[in-house]
C-alpha cells in the first residue's frame, strides 16, 4: 500500500485574499524525494496555483529556500524522510515580504549587495595587458566566502535583521569581505566605508545563526567578526598614522 505524508503549506494570494492561510496536501511518501519534489508533485498533480521558486535542484542556484518546520532550509536538500511521519509545515522565508505563497521579495538584499560593491575594484582604469595572477594560497584566502549562493537563509535566521531591516546582513557582508580578501582587488578602503557604517558590521550581536544555517558553510559570522577587528585596527591607526587616510 502506498504511504502518504501531509504538507501544510502557507498560502497567500494578494490578488484574491489579503490573509495567509495553511492548506494541507497529501503527497506520496518516498524516501528518495526531497521537499522540493513533494512541492513539485503538488504543483503538477494536485494544485497548479501553488507558487514557489526553484531552478537547479542541486543546491547551487539558491532559489528554493523556505521555512520547513520553522527552520530556514534549501528544500532541494532536505529529504521527506527526515520529517516522517509528518505533517511538514512549509512557509516562505521569514524576515522578507511575501509576493505570493512561498515566493519572497528580495529587492532589499539586491540593493544591499550592490552597496558593498561585489566586484574587483582597481585603482588604474587601464585594461590589463594580461591575467592578474593568483597563487592557490591567495585563492584560499577568500574562496570560502565566494561559495555564497544568495539563498537568503542567513537573513531568515538572523534575529538582528528581523528587528532592524536596515542591517546590511550576513550574506552582503560576507560577499564584501570576499572581495576585500582577493589579492587582485584594491577597493577595500571604499568597501569598508559601507561595511562599517551604522547599518553594517557593528549591528551584529554575534548570534551566529547565519553560519549555522548556511548550506554552503560560508560562515558569514566569521567574516563579520574579522571585519570588526580590522575596522578597529584601522580606527586606531588613523590616529597614529593620520597621513594614511589621505
Ligand atoms: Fe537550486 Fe535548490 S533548486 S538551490
Amino acid at each position: 500500500m502506498n504511504e502518504y505524508i501531509t504538507l501544510d503549506v502557507l498560502r497567500y494570494n494578494p490578488e484574491e485574499n489579503s490573509k495567509q492561510n495553511y492548506q494541507s496536501y497529501e503527497v506520496p511518501f518516498r524516501k528518495d524525494w526531497v521537499i522540493l519534489d513533494a512541492l513539485n508533485y503538488i504543483k503538477d498533480e494536485l494544485d497548479g496555483t501553488l507558487s514557489f521558486r526553484w531552478s537547479c535542484r542541486m543546491g547551487v542556484c539558491g532559489s528554493c529556500g523556505m521555512m520547513v518546520n520553522g527552520e530556514p532550509v534549501l528544500t532541494c536538500a532536505e529529504f521527506l524522510n527526515t520529517f516522517h511521519p509528518g505533517p511538514i509545515r512549509i512557509e516562505p522565508l521569514v524576515n522578507f515580504p511575501v509576493v505570493r505563497d512561498l515566493v519572497i521579495e528580495m529587492s532589499d538584499f539586491m540593493e544591499k549587495l550592490e552597496r558593498v560593491q561585489p566586484w574587483i575594484i582597481r585603482k588604474d582604469e587601464d585594461t590589463p595587458k594580461g591575467e592578474y595572477l593568483q597563487t592557490p594560497s591567495q585563492l584560499m584566502d577568500y574562496k570560502n566566502y565566494s561559495m555564497c549562493i544568495n539563498c537568503m537563509l542567513c537573513y531568515s535566521a538572523c534575529p538582528v535583521y528581523g528587528l532592524e531591516p536596515r542591517f546590511l546582513g550576513p550574506a552582503a557582508i560576507a560577499i564584501g569581505q570576499r572581495y576585500n580578501l582577493d589579492n587582485r582587488d584594491e577597493g577595500e578602503k571604499q568597501r569598508n566605508k559601507v561595511l562599517s557604517e551604522e547599518e553594517g558590521i557593528w549591528q551584529c550581536t554575534l548570534v551566529g545563526e547565519c553560519s549555522a544555517v548556511c548550506p554552503k558553510d560560508v560562515d558569514p559570522a566569521a567574516a563579520i567578526q574579522s571585519l570588526k577587528v580590522s575596522s578597529t585596527v584601522d580606527f586606531f591607526k588613523s590616529f597614529i598614522m593620520p597621513w594614511q587616510n589621505r
